[in-house]
């Protein structure tokens, strides 16, 4: 019996494209002079224009469906890709689909409301609802209650999809990653990517425990001001997700590794740093990063290359967990 065996018996409905492929970036690492960069491309995970949320919508919606739900709520900032992917879970699977979007971030250019996701949202048919982030849980408790009243059957997601469910989905990443390594002769000793809800983190760090891996998983902060707080929330998500499947045999403590020195201003504010590694990986590459979550991680990754921190590795992994979609919405950055 695999390790995983736990996982594979967990109800999973396939909504995206996998395995995403591990590519190198040649020209990127070159350029750098450093290890070699390796891309998993989760940005190609297929809903309406991919990224890390469909992963966890795989478990999220099959549990909804399993629980009887007829209609799904969820919530987020404006230019929220959970919310993106989820309204396209939904189109998919013909289910209404509530965002409950909150102003949380102070981008005044008038694209920010309108265009990049919140333009995708209103194409895939979801329900927009807007508050201020202080009217949040008001607003919240009155879309439930309309709904409750209107005799649906509402399944909740949380922000970023980060429930023990929903962070199976980067337990399973982190196994086709390894594969991946194993086939493609990548050392995977270093996995770098975007945190903020902390449901990706959580399940990598949750399958670092049960493969009993060496590799160091890296969430580079984008959205907590104290960066403590993301590492008591992974702890927390994996203690649930330790409770929620027992049979998954944990080999190690849980190992949860931040950096917080690539947040900038706050969240949803791109740093000259994140600006500077998008357009790099937009000219060398051809590839899209986006200016909140992956373009901040991608900076991360860049800098500690730069300061010569990663010079006794041959290869360095970066998770694309997506987000180009919100480039437009940022137009004034650029
Ligand atoms: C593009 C992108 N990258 C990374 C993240 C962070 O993932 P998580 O919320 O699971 O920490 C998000 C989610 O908000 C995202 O949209």
């Amino acid at each position: 019996m695999s390790d995983n065996d736990w996982l594979a018996s967990v109800p999973r409905l396939e909504l995206g494209h996998g395995p995403t492929p591990l590519e190198p970036l040649h020209r990127l690492s070159r350029e750098l002079g450093g290890p070699m960069i390796w891309l998993k491309r989760d940005d190609c995970t297929g809903l309406a224009t991919g990224g890390n949320k469909t992963r966890k919508l795989e478990y999220l919606m099959a549990d909804a469906l399993e629980q009887g739900a007829d209609c799904i709520v969820t919530y987020g900032a404006v230019q929220s890709n959970h919310a993106r992917q989820t309204a396209a879970a939904c189109a998919k699977l013909g289910l209404p689909c509530h965002l409950l979007l909150s102003q949380r971030v102070d981008w005044p250019h008038e694209s920010y409301q309108t265009q990049g996701n919140v333009l995708l949202d209103k194409l895939l048919g979801a329900i927009l609802h807007t508050s201020s982030l202080e009217d949040a849980a008001t607003a919240r408790k009155k879309l439930l209650e309309k709904l409750h009243g209107e005799g649906r059957r509402v399944y909740e997601i949380p922000a970023g999809g980060s429930s023990p469910v929903g962070a199976l989905g980067y337990t399973r990443c982190l196994e086709e990653l390894m594969a991946q390594c194993a086939d493609q002769g990548v050392g995977g000793n270093l996995i770098v990517h975007a945190s903020a809800s902390a449901g990706t983190q959580t399940g990598l760090v949750f399958g670092k425990s049960v493969l009993d891996l060496d590799a160091k998983i890296l969430g580079i902060n984008v959205f907590h001001p104290d960066p403590q707080t993301l590492k008591d929330r992974v702890t927390q998500l994996a203690t649930k997700m330790a409770e929620s499947w027992p049979q998954a045999e944990l080999k190690q403590a849980f190992d949860v590794q931040v950096n917080h020195a690539y947040f900038g201003e706050g969240y949803g504010q791109p740093t000259q740093g994140c600006i500077r590694a998008i357009n790099m990986a937009a000219q060398l590459e051809g590839l899209l990063f986006d200016p909140v979550y992956s373009g901040k991680a991608l900076a991360a990754l860049i800098d500690q290359i730069n300061l010569g921190n990663l010079n006794h590795l041959d290869d360095v992994i970066l998770i694309h967990t997506g987000g180009g979609a919100s480039l437009g919405a940022y137009i004034d950055a650029f």
